[in-house]
């Protein structure tokens, strides 16, 4: 089966970096996989899930998805690629404040030149938001503001579903809610990429752990059942790991 992601020694050296934010990073990921990228503050994940967006360049090396290189595609070709392939989540939502809900998350789709306004509101049933269409963000909560940030990176159906610590800024309620909506979206088919530096977080609800430290990666753990409902194994590796 050929990967859905794959990156072939990839390195990031930003301007003025003094040593590689990625050093020699080679990975796949199959379609359907939950996989959460975990490492201490400054390792790297963050520049791994931008080049997998497609938000930038790697220095030297090969990020592909879908079997397409994006090294061969262009600012216009890129932008194309992250509009029809990728669903970006962040810490912070970023949702425009001038928009509703329901606005927000009809932008993708209208930046590509589609009416969405059925799988919107189908999106917001089923992440349980309804209620908050015609909000603006402004009047929600930081759990409700993630689940629309959720339906608009959902909204143009991704290949990819990416997550940049999507429950960094969230209480452990609400944080508990947004990662249990990404593993029902992945049961339904959705290839979940995860950035967290929570390890708790990772072990529970990924079934494969990638350990990233100074840009390269130290630890590749698939999970079987037993390991994630006592995930103490993994737990002391990965704090062994940001030592
Ligand atoms: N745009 C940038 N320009 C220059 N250096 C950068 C830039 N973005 C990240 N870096 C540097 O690259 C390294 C990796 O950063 P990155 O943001 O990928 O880490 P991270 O693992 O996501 O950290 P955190 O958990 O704090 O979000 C760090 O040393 C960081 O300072
Ligand atoms: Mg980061």
């Amino acid at each position: 089966m050929s990967a859905l992601v794959r990156l072939t020694d990839v390195t990031k050296v930003y301007q003025g970096g003094l040593t590689g934010a990625l050093n020699g990073v080679s990975l796949t990921v199959e379609k359907g996989e939950f996989t959460a990228i975990m490492g201490p503050s400054g390792s790297g994940k963050s520049t791994l899930l931008n080049l997998v967006a497609g938000l930038d360049w790697p220095t030297s090396g090969r990020v592909a998805v879908g079997g397409t290189d994006l090294g061969t595609l262009g600012e216009a070709g890129l932008a194309r690629f992250r509009r029809n392939h990728i669903g970006f989540v962040f810490q912070f939502f970023y949702l425009l404040p001038n928009l509703t809900a329901l606005e927000n998350v009809l932008l993708p789709a209208q930046l590509k030149g589609t009416v969405a306004t059925a799988r919107a509101r189908e999106l917001f049933e089923q992440l349980g938001i309804d209620d908050v269409a015609d909000r603006y963000p402004a009047r929600l909560s930081g759990g409700q503001q993630q689940r629309v940030a959720i339906a608009r990176a959902l909204i143009n159906q991704p290949t990819l579903l990416l997550a940049d610590e999507p429950t960094g800024a969230l209480d452990t309620h609400s944080g508990a809610h947004v990662m249990d909506l990404l593993v029902q979206l992945q049961r339904a088919g959705q290839t979940v990429l995860l950035v967290t530096h929570d390890a708790k977080l990772a072990t529970r609800h990924a079934a494969r752990v990638i350990s990233v430290r100074d840009g390269k990666i130290v630890d590749d753990a698939t999970l079987d059942t037993a390991e994630r409902a006592a995930p103490e194994v993994l737990r002391v590796r990965s704090e062994e790991v940001s030592r």
